[in-house]
């Protein structure tokens, strides 16, 4: 039975304006909950902001301010009455925090914390947060279930790990808190309306991005890290899952959360479950968007596995989600919004020229 509120739920996604943020806000109006959106836009634009409100057809407050900011956040709560948060806002780049990882301590762990104490203070007791699959390490054990043992290999998967102990201990301290950490795999791909997707303003750090910019002209080849691993053609093999899968597992996640089966937290994978390789990846690619990406295989990195796969079962059983979205769609809707997507009549600036420099130069 679900428990909710008479009105409709309100939901504050935290970094809502963000690459999987603004596909979780879409599927949460979709799925009729109310949403407020919270972003300082260090990683956003307000362009995305407007199109998350285009998209969405429903009225989204967005607030513009940090998480670190406990005052605002509880503003926030209650002059919106939020009912649960989803926590995305946060630094994710693993090179950036080896080099700096003060700064992932302060963000990601001074922001969870500011949140959960200002839910507290406002007597909002669901939360969803986004982990990631990296919590995991290097396991040679794959798949990958949540009972897999975890391993920190750099400061941004320690804040992930760490976030996800706070939460243990707050729900435990309070009866009516409940939480789900969502442990990400490799989300790819795009809205298929091609109006919002992952739009990297540095070297892309992920494969299809890099790829996709490939692809697209702006960058030369692609450079594969490793052709001697024990996979099938030799390069790494990871679960990659469509951005939109993701988000409607988020939706699950609340709707688990209101019901009242709800434990006091859960950890869940997203994942498909399905692994394809760099090579398979780059193929697939090739096709989607008409043109060969160049590719050059050289050492591999230090730190990377052979194989990263999910066992997607628990979310399935749990939350009753699982991935529905192949590579080729994954590869198709993410070279749409490199290409600018479908203009937008409401919006002269919409045209696929100005998409595409937008994406060009951000990613220059
Ligand atoms: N993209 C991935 O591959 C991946 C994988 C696993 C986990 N995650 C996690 O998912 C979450 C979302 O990732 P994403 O890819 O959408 O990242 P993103 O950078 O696109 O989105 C994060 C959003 O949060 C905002 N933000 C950052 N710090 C903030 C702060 N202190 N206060 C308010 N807003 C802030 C940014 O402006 C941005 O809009 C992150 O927590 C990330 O660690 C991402």
């Amino acid at each position: 039975m679900l428990h909710l509120p008479k009105m409709r739920p309100c939901i504050l996604a935290t970094g809502g304006c963000g690459y999987i943020g603004s596909h979780v806000v879409v599927e949460l109006v979709a799925a009729g909950y109310q949403v407020v959106i919270l972003d300082n836009f260090e990683n956003s634009t307000h362009k995305t902001a407007a199109r998350i409100k285009r998209l969405c057809k429903r009225h989204v407050t967005i607030v513009e301010g940090d998480v670190c900011d406990r005052a605002l956040v509880e503003d926030t709560l209650l002059q919106y009455n939020v009912n649960a948060v989803i926590h995305l806002a946060g630094k994710k780049a693993v090179g950036e925090s080896m080099a700096d990882p003060i700064l992932y301590f302060h963000d990601n762990l001074l922001g969870a914390i500011a949140l959960l104490e200002a839910m507290r203070n406002c007597d909002v007791g669901r939360i969803v947060f986004s982990s990631s699959a990296t919590v995991y390490g290097a396991s040679e054990m794959q798949p990958l279930a949540e009972t897999a043992s975890t391993c920190v290999l750099n400061p941004y998967g320690r804040t992930k790990l760490m976030i996800e102990e706070m939460i243990d201990d707050v729900t435990a301290s309070a009866q009516d808190f409940k939480a789900v950490s969502l442990r990400y795999f490799n989300p790819v791909g795009a809205h298929p309306s091609g109006q919002i997707g992952e739009n990297p303003t540095d070297v892309p750090n992920n494969l299809f991005p890099y790829v996709s910019q490939t692809a697209a002209g702006i960058r030369d080849k692609v450079r594969v890290f490793g052709g001697d691993y024990e996979t099938p053609d030799g390069t790494g093999v990871r679960d990659y899952i469509h951005v939109v899968d993701l988000a409607k597992g988020h939706v699950a996640a609340l709707d688990y959360l209101f019901s009242d089966h709800a434990a006091r937290h859960e950890r869940i994978n997203l994942g498909t479950g399905t692994g394809y390789s760099v090579l398979e990846v780059i193929e697939a690619f090739s096709k989607a968007s008409g043109t060969r990406v160049a590719y050059e295989i050289v050492a591999r990195r230090p730190g990377d596995v052979a194989v990263s796969l999910a066992d997607a079962t628990f979310a399935k059983t749990l939350l009753g989600w699982e991935a529905t979205h192949n590579l080729t769609r994954m590869c198709k809707d993410h070279w749409a919004f490199q290409c600018g997507g479908k203009p937008d009549e409401k919006d002269s600036s919409f045209t696929r020229q100005l998409h595409f420099s937008e994406n060009v130069l951000s990613g220059s």
